[in-house]
């Protein structure tokens, strides 16, 4: 069974931002960022043109990681606000014409969850079977996922989702071991019980305003799930019976398998974050395409890229977003704000979903060895304060700098908002334009054609066309440090009127494009 046909028409021209709420914008003074925080910034991000917003987890927790131990699905962290704030937001942002969309963590919670409390109980309860406990008197040793042991007396072992303290909410077991009465089938009282309570969930924030879900860890759902068979069943139910009453939620896995997150019902995966190795050819790796020394080719990216995209064509997007907050953001190694408008030129240019992470826009740094905060580890320097203004605490806080929830970037020339919305080529700026033009060419947009122009093994530039019925846009990139000559063979190409460009000149000669390529260049061009 496949419900879905399509996504929301709107994401054709969404271009969305990631907003890690902790560190966006304070209002109380406590030194973390909060819901009225956001509330403030929406002019800017109005400004920006962004129209849609991701909120990292903003409910209730003990925040052992970072707000992925979920204590109470219901209610927003006393440190961000109150619920009646989030519904605020949802209504300030949607008279701005912007989207926002939570982080539902579905395959976890806290141990600090009442859930979990109850689960613990050996007296049979409500809540025994939300979680996935072996039996106390047959201990299992040899098992393919973790089993956190002796966390409550009277109980078995427990499954662990990511880190031991989130217990596996009970999902069930696409093929349970008869032998191991204990994994129970997806259609068990325990695991239809813990699908309901998700869709309630669900239905509570979209009747307050909300407009959908990034899903945390969305194919994890149902164990030992070979090909993500039953997980990807039990997602078109969710979503079936969740868009029977709001047919316009958004819902975004991070799934890391388009293929299998599109049939799942999902509209966006997060195709190039886990197992998939396209991300790291394209902005990660030490050798990757966007390295001005790195040497990377293109053809890696475009191979994973074209095989997902081929299965998903018009039922739904992969996002490839500029970072997240689990890796490092762009600005970090040997990159300068020019190798980000690189970057940033091809995110606005393809017809991907864009996912702009928060302070990306202006080119703020990943900061390494940080330490760890809230389950942070490496990913903490990715985490900082944003940076608005030359203000104390670069106008993030009022707070005392060491109340702060994570010291800021301490260089004396980092980068902030109010210096580069006054600076006509700054990176704030470029990513503006390229927003704008975006969502004013369906030739940029998401569902319109793409042609790549062919490139040898050898080559270190870039160059695709755009089209729609009405428009044609060349774009070209070259993210390395050496200048390049190259020939693009374009039917009537006509006169290229430059949109967006730096360090590219192009002659055209009836079919033959003559392009000369500065070292780190790029150039938007309207056929
Ligand atoms: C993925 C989230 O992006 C990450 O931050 C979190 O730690 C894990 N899932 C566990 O929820």
């Amino acid at each position: 069974m496949n419900i879905k046909a399509g996504y929301p028409k709107w994401l054709d021209r969404a271009v969305f931002y990631q907003i890690y709420p902790q560190s966006f914008y304070d209002t109380n003074n406590d030194g973390i960022g909060d819901i009225p925080g956001i509330n403030e910034k929406l002019d800017y991000l109005q400004w920006l043109g962004i129209n849609a917003i991701w909120i990292n987890p903003c409910f209730v927790s003990p925040f052992q990681d970072a707000g992925y131990d979920v204590a109470d699905y219901y209610k927003v962290a006393p440190r961000y606000g109150t619920n009646q704030d989030l519904y605020k937001l949802c209504r300030a942002a949607h008279r701005r014409d912007i989207k926002i969309c939570l982080d539902l963590v579905a395959g976890h919670t806290s141990i600090e969850h009442p859930w979990f409390k109850a689960s613990c109980n050996p007296k049979q309860n409500k809540y025994s079977d939300r979680y996935i406990w072996t039996i106390p008197s047959k201990p299992i040793t040899d098992f393919p996922l973790t089993l956190v042991k002796e966390h409550a007396p009277g109980k078995g072992d427990y499954i662990a989702n990511f880190f031991n303290f989130q217990p596996a909410l009970n999902y069930g077991f696409a093929k349970p071991d008869k032998d191991q009465p204990w994994q129970q089938p997806v259609n068990a009282p325990g695991p239809l019980e813990a699908r309901k309570e998700l869709i309630k969930i669900m239905k509570y924030w979209l009747s307050h305003g909300v407009d959908g879900f990034r899903v945390d860890m969305a194919f994890s759902l149902v164990k030992l799930d070979p090909g993500h068979k039953e997980t990807i069943k039990l997602w078109q139910d969710i979503a079936q019976k969740v868009r029977a009453e709001y047919p316009e939620v958004v819902l975004i896995a991070e799934w890391g398998n388009p293929e299998e997150s599109i049939a799942a019902g999902f509209d966006i995966d997060f195709m190039m974050h886990i197992g998939v190795e396209g991300y790291g050819a394209l902005m990660l790796n030490e050798n990757c395409f966007f390295r001005r020394n790195g040497g990377g080719n293109i053809e890696e990216f475009l191979k994973v890229y074209f095989t997902q995209t081929k299965k998903t064509k018009g039922r739904g997007l992969i996002s490839i977003p500029s970072a997240n907050h689990d890796f490092k953001r762009p600005y970090a190694d040997d990159r300068t704000a020019n190798d980000l408008k690189v970057i940033f030129t091809f995110l606005l240019t393809w017809p991907s979903m864009p996912f702009i992470y928060y302070g990306d826009e202006i080119g703020m740094r990943y900061i390494p060895k940080m330490e760890s905060k809230e389950g942070g580890f490496g990913r903490t320097g990715t985490r900082t304060p944003m940076q608005w203004d030359n203000t104390r605490n670069a106008g993030f806080s009022k707070a005392e700098k060491t109340q702060l929830y994570l010291p800021l970037d301490p260089r004396k020339n980092r980068p902030t908002v109010e210096k580069q919305e006054n600076e006509s080529g700054s990176l704030l700026n470029h990513v503006r334009k390229l927003i704008v033009l975006r969502k004013n060419s369906p030739a940029l947009q998401a569902s319109a054609k793409l042609t790549p122009l062919p490139v040898k093994a050898s080559d270190r530039h870039f160059a695709y066309l755009r089209e729609s019925d009405s428009e044609r846009y060349l774009i070209v990139l070259n993210p390395s440090a050496q200048p390049v000559e190259a020939r693009l063979n374009v039917t009537k190409p006509g006169n290229l009127t430059p949109q967006i460009c730096r360090g590219v000149k192009a002659n055209v000669a009836g079919d033959v494009i003559q392009l000369n390529m500065g070292g780190i260049s790029y150039g938007v061009f309207k056929l």
